[in-house]
């Protein structure tokens, strides 16, 4: 009797606030994001959104730190809801720079375009910016950036009394006469990600702007100049078999070419930004030994601009909380968070944070890297990415191994691209 009486008055009470309960209660915003190269801003930075925002709470669930593998994981599920009436089961997601316009095509992003103040994206990196629009909107904020740069041994370099190169033949040479005198076998040459995946997209796209070609011509023309991209991966594979590489590069990424610099076993490596600060932590082998350069260049007139990555913060466009969610991602991407992003170890897209007296003082190298980044170029900004990378990454992995002529891989690769390619028109 008594319990009835408690449940009816409960009820009765429900029924009075109900608008009002279901107002006031804590709104979850489930973030999945990938996990972060080097020191982990995240709990930080939610934490600071929730002080700031009561009535929200972020829920943050971690994917592998490969972009291959998020995109899958974000495809399928993105894919899988729609029409069902249900979430993806996140609501705001950490993207590649790379996969907005198809994300944002496929129309599993919210347009943020009504969202925003005009300038919005103005601070930040003007290639990060342009990530983020597609289609005459906007569809993802910029939120951290990164840039391909080139890692040498400073002591090692100093040692042999070497400038860091800036041509491919100055690093070739400056890795035999290093490997001569010192007689270490476990000191390796030149690290790079030579692995199937689109990490090897990015070496490639670098070789063939370093060679004065691109992947996609003006008109969509795959390998425009054919010569040039053979001369590229005949670069790639020439690093590997005249041994100024490991062979094990063409199976490497990121994280397995900066552990191995970072134990003290190669003399340069390419890689992004993060990287550095993990060179310089406390108890690295390397500390104090690294320095930063652009990549080398191939032709002495032609730049070798370091590709451009990063990632923005798109919104599900079924999320329940589109407010919140769009709260969280500004938040994220306004300066203050981009402060806490710099503090760690991978880069903001915010150009201003790169001269910041603060920043400058614990991140010595943030005024090159500014300049390096500014001077990286984007991967083909197209819905069809993913599809042009990941059916060119077997033709490159093949040349790469030796297993297939340059000429060959590019043939190949042409006629597989060009096919894609009009099946979209
Ligand atoms: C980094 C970059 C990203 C790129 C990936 C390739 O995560 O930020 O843009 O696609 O590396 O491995």
């Amino acid at each position: 009797m008594r319990l009835t009486a408690v449940a009816v008055a409960t009820l009765a009470l429900l029924a009075g606030c109900g608008e009002r309960a279901a107002r006031d209660a804590p709104v979850t915003v489930v973030f999945k994001h990938a996990r972060m190269f080097g020191d982990d801003p995240v709990p930080r930075l939610v934490a600071a959104f929730e002080a700031r925002h009561p009535g929200v709470r972020v829920r943050t669930e971690a994917l592998g730190s490969s972009s291959d593998e998020q995109h899958q994981f974000f495809v399928i599920n993105l894919e899988g809801s729609l029409g069902r009436g249900r979430g993806p089961g996140f609501d705001v997601m950490m993207l590649d720079v790379i996969w907005v316009p198809e994300f944002a095509r496929a129309g599993w992003l919210l347009d943020l375009t009504p969202w925003l103040e005009p300038p919005e994206l103005d601070p930040h990196f003007p290639a990060a910016a342009a990530a983020a629009r597609w289609d005459g909107r906007v569809w993802a904020l910029p939120w951290n950036f990164n840039v391909g740069l080139l890692y040498y041994r400073a002591d090692l370099l100093a040692r042999h009394g070497l400038a860091p190169p800036t041509t491919d033949v100055d690093l070739a040479w400056a890795v035999r006469r290093i490997q001569a005198v010192e007689r270490d076998p476990k000191l390796d040459g030149y690290l790079w990600q030579g692995k199937q995946y689109e990490g090897l997209t990015v070496n490639a796209l670098e070789a063939l702007w370093a060679s004065g070609t691109t992947l996609l011509g003006p008109r969509g023309e795959v390998f425009p100049d054919a010569g040039r991209a053979e001369g590229a991966l005949a670069m790639l594979r020439g690093w590997v078999a005249r041994g100024i590489s490991p062979p094990w590069v063409s199976a490497a990424d990121e994280e397995l070419t900066r552990r191995a610099f970072g134990d003290g076993r190669a003399i340069f490596l390419r890689n992004w930004p993060y990287a550095m600060d993990l060179f310089q932590a406390v108890g690295s082998p390397v500390r104090g030994k690294v320095g930063i350069a652009p990549l080398p260049r191939r032709l002495l007139s032609v730049p070798a601009p370091g590709s451009t990555g990063g990632s923005h913060l798109g919104v599900s466009r079924s999320t329940r909380h589109p407010e919140a969610s769009v709260a969280f991602a500004r938040f994220l991407a306004a300066e203050e968070a981009q402060r806490i992003l710099a503090g760690g170890s991978v880069l903001p897209t915010r150009r201003r944070l790169y001269h910041d007296p603060a920043l400058v003082a614990t991140r010595p190298h943030m005024p090159v890297l500014h300049d390096l980044a500014l001077a990286g170029r984007p991967r083909p900004v197209t819905p069809a990415y993913l599809m042009l990378s990941t059916s060119l990454q077997p033709e490159l992995s093949a040349a790469v191994v030796g297993v297939k002529s340059p000429a060959r891989a590019v043939t190949d690769a042409r006629r597989q691209l060009a096919y894609i390619l009009s099946g979209l028109e």
